[in-house]
């Protein structure tokens, strides 16, 4: 069951780091990390994460017993997000940009970081939703991209996301892949954009994504299906 045992911390440098640390040690599959503040919090494909303490969801799940049908879970994961948000904080409908950036009016509401022992059986799903953070509070190169459900409408208790987050996670996780592609598909963010990605050098229109979750593009040279680990994406 995801949610139990739960580990929180006041001030911690990364709940993926703390989880993993407790996955490599056996910690049972739903063992659930959370902080009220992260001192070094990460993002994907290097970047940081940070928020201000007590005002947003920051969370780390460890998953066991991984199979086939779970590598859509970075598209499960921002299924629950986007569902805690519109039921629990009455959030306006959220959308996802591939592959797991949740978005309310093309604003960043949450990411997710999934990092993994694959050999070891288990991974580490990181979520990070701004709840409580008002446009002043994030950094100044952030202020236009994120967002927050303080903006979007009107923040509930952290802790009332966390529990939300962790229902609608239960329910994902395990769902068979063609529901989970077919409500992906649903808030699918980019489909028709234009896209960049290789430092800007390619580019295309979204059209959706295959059934292994790639991204796949039109290009002047035909469809390409982009691999989320590697791309650097940028949508125009
Ligand atoms: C992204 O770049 O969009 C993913 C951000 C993931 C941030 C969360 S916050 C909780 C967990 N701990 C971390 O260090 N990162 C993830």
């Amino acid at each position: 069951m995801i949610g139990h045992p739960r580990v929180h911390f006041r001030l911690t440098d990364s709940t993926n780091e703390r989880a993993r640390e407790l996955a490599a040690a056996g910690a049972p599959h739903g063992t659930i990390v959370t902080a009220d503040e992260q001192s070094a919090g990460r993002g994907r494909q290097g970047r940081t994460w940070s928020a201000p303490p007590k005002s947003a969801l920051l969370m780390s799940v460890v998953l066991r017993d991984l199979r086939e049908s779970h590598a859509l879970l970075p598209f499960a994961a921002a299924l629950a997000v986007c569902e805690a948000c519109e039921c629990e904080a009455s959030s306006p409908r959220c959308s996802i940009k591939w592959p797991n950036d949740v978005q309310i009016n093309g604003k960043k509401l949450a990411g997710v970081l999934i990092e993994g022992r694959p050999q070891e059986g288990w991974a580490v799903l990181g979520i990070g939703l701004n709840v409580f953070i008002d446009t002043d509070d994030f950094p100044p190169e952030l202020r236009e991209s994120a967002t927050s459900l303080l903006i979007e409408y009107a923040a509930p208790q952290v802790e009332v996301m966390i529990d939300a987050v962790v229902d609608y996670l239960g329910a994902w996780v395990d769902s068979p892949a063609d529901a989970i592609l077919a409500a992906w598909r649903s808030r699918d963010a980019l489909r028709g954009r234009a896209v960049r990605w290789a430092n800007g050098g390619k580019e295309g229109t979204a059209a959706g994504v295959d059934d292994s979750g790639a991204l796949i593009v039109e290009t002047v040279d035909g469809r390409v299906a982009l691999d989320a680990g590697e791309v650097h994406l940028s949508a125009g």
